[in-house]
């Protein structure tokens, strides 16, 4: 008898200690009864057959500009208007990322992309600096060596025969981040391939599956299969690297006999406030006795190495397809980037507005999410706390009340009509206090690299070549980007 009562106890002190996660659940249940979406089995079905962008357009056309997707027991509401757009990400208490993020976290722990609350704001404002304007001067030399060792590395593929330029192009992002952000001569390009870089493409093709894998995202079940132990491997790899970025940044402060903030100024040699690469920031700051301790530093390190040299290598090789599919567009940026050679920090305007509509048709980060602290008034619907809600970029792009004939690249969009645009119908940056930190750093290195290979290269269409979008961590090619190239 006695263990009776001791058994119902148990059970009414468990549901009372779950009582407020089950009455948000309910309420969360009553309200996606709301809003139009596919069923469980639909999402079941893409996430095997893959194509998960077009299905979302498809969705899109069927239930309107505002959906809502369960995943698993998640409730993800999805917005593709301007408006909306607006609302979420100029909300100042939209700041924390949704539970799809933690996936993420076996990689790049509690960086400034997964990171909420006090810890990313005093983080944000750590790192800020790291990418001022100002910074990038020092920037564009590093940038404009890996330019050229590009261009040497393309020559011998330049005689008008069809190749995949995305290994190419992912090597000299990787080099330029390292370089310039953390300080240190990687060389991946003239190396013959980059263990680095396979273990990134593994890790976002695993971590996406992992995404909409009902069963996978037990961590306990994932951690013994397949998948998770090729996760694991290829964390060994990503966390071994950044650990020895670190180290001989590390080295190179110590025999350099900087350990302040104030050393640095007295090395200055030409008069003016010299400013730190981004890892030197981190370095001297825990140094100086910040609170930051050498996992937090790697996290950093690793966010800043994979958003500063995928997100760019997919916005770099898109371009290069664009441009090979369009002439007329490529003369006229061939043209500004001869007369703008080596002012490449200064506008230029015709290249701007080639990355931004290449940005457009294929955003980098095609949807970024939020979780709902408290409820939520986003348009005319309230969206209840402990839902998340999603900015599904790569459909705001392509509304057609902004964009007139959406699936045409035509530059000239944003150099005639831009003034005309809703403000917010243009986010492959995103906007607000977590809009992208590296984007002034991403527009450098894309303008940089691309006037670059214009001079050197006219790029040329593959017959019956279309790339095949998808939607990983960030966005490229499943079957790479093939162009042909001749010599200028
Ligand atoms: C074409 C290039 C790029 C695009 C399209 C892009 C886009 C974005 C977007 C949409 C976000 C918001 C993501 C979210 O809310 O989940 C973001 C955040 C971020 N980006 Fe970028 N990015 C680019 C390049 C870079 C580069 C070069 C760096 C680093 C040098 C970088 C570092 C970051 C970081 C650390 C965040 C998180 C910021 C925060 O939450 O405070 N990105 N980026």
């Amino acid at each position: 008898m006695s263990a009776l009562v001791l058994i119902a106890f148990a059970l009414w002190a468990l549901f009372m200690r779950f009582l407020p996660e089950i009455v948000q659940f309910l309420k969360i249940r009553q309200f996606s009864t709301t809003l139009p979406g596919p069923t469980i089995g639909e999402l079941i079905e893409v996430s095997k057959k893959g194509g998960i962008l077009n299905w979302l357009q498809e969705q899109r056309k069927k239930h309107g500009s505002t959906f809502r997707i369960w995943f698993g027991k998640d409730l993800m509401v999805f917005f593709t208007n301007p408006e909306d757009i607006k609302h979420i990400l100029s909300n100042n208490t939209l700041l924390t990322k949704s539970r799809n993020y933690e996936i993420v976290e076996s990689w790049l722990g509690k960086g400034l992309l997964t990171n909420s609350g006090e810890s990313w704001h005093r983080r944000r404002k750590l790192l800020t600096p790291g990418f001022h304007f100002k910074i990038l001067s020092e920037f564009k030399e590093p940038m404009e060596e890996n330019c050229k060792i590009l261009v040497s590395q393309l020559l011998a593929k330049a005689d008008g025969q069809p190749f995949d330029i995305y290994p190419y192009i992912t090597l000299f992002a990787l080099d330029a981040i390292c370089e310039t952000a953390m300080g240190i001569k990687k060389n991946a390009q003239l190396q013959a391939n980059s263990e680095y870089v396979q273990a990134v493409q593994d890790i976002c093709r695993i971590l996406h599956k992992q995404s909409f894998s009902f069963w996978q995202r037990f961590n306990i079940l994932f951690k013994f299969s397949g998948a998770g132990k090729a996760r694991d491997a290829a964390l060994k790899v990503l966390h071994d690297e950044t650990n020895r970025v670190i180290k001989l940044r590390r080295e190179m402060l110590k025999n350099s006999q900087i350990s302040t903030f104030s050393d640095v100024d007295k090395t200055d040699d030409i008069g003016s406030k010299r400013r730190l690469a981004f890892l030197d920031m981190l370095l001297i700051s825990q140094i100086e006795g910040g609170d930051l301790t050498d996992r937090e530093i790697r996290e950093e390190v690793d966010t800043f190495m994979f958003e500063g040299h995928d997100t760019t290598s997919s916005a770099i090789a898109f371009a290069i397809y664009l441009l090979s599919q369009h002439a007329d567009v490529q003369q006229k940026a061939y043209e500004e980037a001869v007369e703008l050679e080596g002012r490449e920090k200064e506008s230029m305007h015709y290249l701007e507005a080639v990355i931004k509509e290449t940005l457009r048709i294929y955003p980098s980060v095609p949807f970024f999410s939020r979780k709902i602290t408290e409820d939520t008034q986003i348009g005319n619907i309230t969206v209840p706390k402990g839902a998340s809600i999603s900015s599904l970029v790569y459909l705001v792009h392509r509304d057609e009340s902004n964009f007139k004939d959406p699936e045409k690249f035509d530059p000239e969009r944003f150099l005639t009509a831009e003034k005309d645009l809703h403000p917010y119908a243009f986010v492959a940056f995103s906007a607000g206090p977590r809009n992208c930190i590296g984007q002034k750093f991403a527009m450098l290195e894309l303008k940089c690299s691309l006037s670059y290979l214009l001079r050197n290269f006219e790029f040329l269409p593959v017959e019956n070549f279309k790339p095949n979008p998808l939607a990983e961590l960030v966005m490229k090619s499943g079957n790479g980007i093939q162009i042909r190239m001749k010599p200028r």
